[in-house]
């Protein structure tokens, strides 16, 4: 059987396939319907330095072929996290990859050396693109600023980093360059782009923070793009996101140079639906004789 395992600098995956933050809660809302051990590695819900209560609601809305949210980073907090969601996720058998997000830098660090002290992480994703808060730093468009978090986070702890990159910018190959030249082991790519519904009956906004973030099947093309030009322009493994949701996504992900992806939208509609691509995409390598995942990688002519 061909071997799926991968690695981005620092971070061994046992596959290319990971859960999307925000998409699988810490897990155990997903316990009934996934074998956990199976899976290439768990990003749980963003957490931040002290609990949150998100945007008001309706914080989600279906869009065609998509999911518009603005949840706002809810969260209890690392305290929180650390103490009741941490040990739980350490049982599961894949590698878990905590996700944070801070107002500043100082945020990032203090989070990151709580957490990297923390025996049994595989790794950190930094989220600096979320598109539905207001008053932080906005490092995810900026590329000094977005250098300078990556930077300070890989001085103050061990762990494997991973930047978290939004689409929203002229050029996602100037971020990515930038994560990549200040020490990311890997940039995840793309979260979500800044979209709005509105019920025109009532002439209002339908999200209660008015704008949210689009994810789902309708920006496959748009993320793979953002994937195919990193790949091309910047020396740094990338996990691809963005409406995957069969294992033909997942081959065009791969193909395009991703060195891992993650489902995120799918996981709300078939919360089993990574164990299955997994399962496709051992079958598939197999079919075209190939002895490792690697050979596919960024195998785009
Ligand atoms: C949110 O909590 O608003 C979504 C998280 C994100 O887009 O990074």
């Amino acid at each position: 059987m061909a071997s799926l395992a991968v690695s981005l600098k620092r971070l061994q995956l046992k596959n290319p396939v990971l859960v999307a933050s925000g998409t699988f809660g810490y897990a155990r809302e997903m316990q009934a319907y996934v074998d956990f051990s199976k899976l290439g590695g768990i990003i749980p819900k963003t957490v931040t330095p002290l609990p949150r209560r998100g945007n008001p609601p309706p914080r989600t809305v279906e869009t065609a072929s998509g999911l518009l949210n603005s949840i706002g980073l809810d969260n209890d907090g690392i305290d929180y996290f650390i103490e009741s969601h941490v040990p739980y996720l350490l049982e599961l058998g894949t590698a878990i990859i905590a996700n944070i997000a801070g107002k500043n830098v100082e945020e990032f660090v203090r989070m990151a050396a709580r957490l990297g002290d923390v025996e049994g992480l595989a790794g950190l994703e930094l989220n600096i693109s979320c598109p539905n808060v207001s008053g932080g730093v906005d490092f995810g468009t900026n590329p000094e600023m977005a250098a300078d978090v990556v930077r300070s986070v890989r001085n103050a702890c061990d762990l494997p980093i991973i930047a978290k990159l939004t689409p929203n910018v002229t050029s996602v190959v100037t971020i990515a360059q930038a994560a990549a030249d200040a020490g990311a082991d890997a940039v995840s790519l793309v979260n979500t782009f800044l979209g709005m519904a509105i019920d025109w009956r009532r002439r209002k906004p339908v999200l209660g923070n008015k704008l949210g973030g689009l994810s789902g099947p309708a920006i496959k093309p748009l993320a793979l793009r953002c994937v195919y030009q990193v790949a091309q322009s910047v020396d740094v493994p990338i996990i691809g996101i963005g409406g995957i949701a069969t294992i033909d996504d997942v081959m065009e992900f791969l193909v395009a140079g991703a060195s891992a992806v993650q489902i995120g939208t799918a996981n709300f509609y078939n919360p089993g639906v990574s164990v299955n691509v997994i399962a496709e995409l051992a079958a598939t390598l197999d079919e075209l004789h190939f002895s490792s995942v690697l050979d596919l990688i960024g195998s785009i002519e």
